[in-house]
């Protein structure tokens, strides 16, 4: 549901467009990643964000992540197509399909692997999902690690009246709705779609830095009259309450999009790897206590 106010709102103009770098991560997954790229570090609050595929895998083929660390941030993790299985240094272990979320707070430290689930594996097929990185403040990053999924079914969904914007809603709120995801600082964590000649106004949380990330299709945003394509990164400025999204009325097919804002954090980032503290110290400290096991193994 559309409200008066969010078409009165003052909209954000485009600071850049960062196109998404494509590399080859573990044994031969491809990543279209975000950032961290040369272009952009790190877009604060969020350290990385990748698109896991879309790729299609011969049956066996499909290759994950095993065992490794995390400290001082959270993991979100969506899937779109195929399934992705984890596994945990804290006895969880659980499997996500289409639509599923998993939102892991690292926080003081965890070892978890993720890998294709087991019976995508033996099938094949298409593999499409992404990782998103948030950081944590200094108070919150050694904080007990946790875990929250969902179901695509509990994702909380929404349509415009003109039928021509969905969102599924993983963290914040958009056309009405809220989403069930608690988050440790304010995020958005918003998935669009825009039929061709469908736009909205999405309000921001105040003092939030936001992108959108458009992984089908082509957009415009704000006031600006230029097309982004797929592999593209929005960075909005930081005037104005809301964003404007727009699917071109001659677009071919539908423009798909992450819209992901969250308050900047505005502290020092030392970041190594599987970890993202405020010092090298900090660094140090964590590879000291993964390599003597003071963040655990999978057990299970
Ligand atoms: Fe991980």
């Amino acid at each position: 549901m559309r409200t008066q106010s969010a078409s009165s709102l003052k909209v954000r103009s485009i600071q850049a467009v960062v196109s998404a770098t494509t590399v080859m991560e573990g044994a031969g997954m491809l990543v279209h990643r975000s950032f961290p790229t040369a272009a952009l570090d790190m877009f604060d609050p969020f350290p990385l964000l990748d698109e896991l595929g879309p790729k299609a895998f011969a049956p066996a083929e499909a290759p994950g992540f095993p065992d490794h660390p995390h400290r001082g941030f959270e993991t979100v993790t969506y899937v779109l197509q195929g399934g992705m299985q984890h596994k945990d240094s804290r006895g969880h272990a659980g499997k996500l399909g289409p639509g599923d979320v998993q939102w892991m707070t690292a926080g003081s430290g965890i070892v978890h692997s993720e890998m294709p689930e087991e019976e995508f594996t033996e099938r094949g097929g298409l593999l499409h999902g992404f990782q998103l990185w948030v950081n944590l403040p200094a108070k919150n990053k050694m904080m007990p690690p946790r875990y929250q999924e969902v179901a695509a079914a509990g994702i909380p969904a929404a349509v415009s009246e003109d039928g021509l914007v969905s969102v599924q809603v993983v963290a914040g709120g958009a056309l009405g709705v809220r989403a069930v995801i608690d988050t440790v600082i304010p995020i958005s964590y918003l998935h669009f779609t825009l039929q061709p000649g469908g736009s909205v106004v999405q309000p921001l949380p105040d003092g939030a830095n936001a992108f959108a990330y458009v992984f089908q299709g082509a957009g415009r945003f704000g006031d600006a009259q230029t097309t982004v394509e797929r592999g593209n990164v929005v960075l909005f400025g930081t005037q104005g309450e809301a964003v404007h999204l727009e699917a071109p009325v001659t677009s071919v097919e539908p423009l798909s999009l992450l819209l992901i804002a969250g308050r900047p954090i505005g502290e020092p980032v030392a970041r190594y790897g599987p970890f993202v503290m405020n010092t090298r110290e900090e660094i140090a400290q964590a590879m000291d206590d993964y390599r003597n096991g003071r963040m655990g193994a999978i057990t299970i």
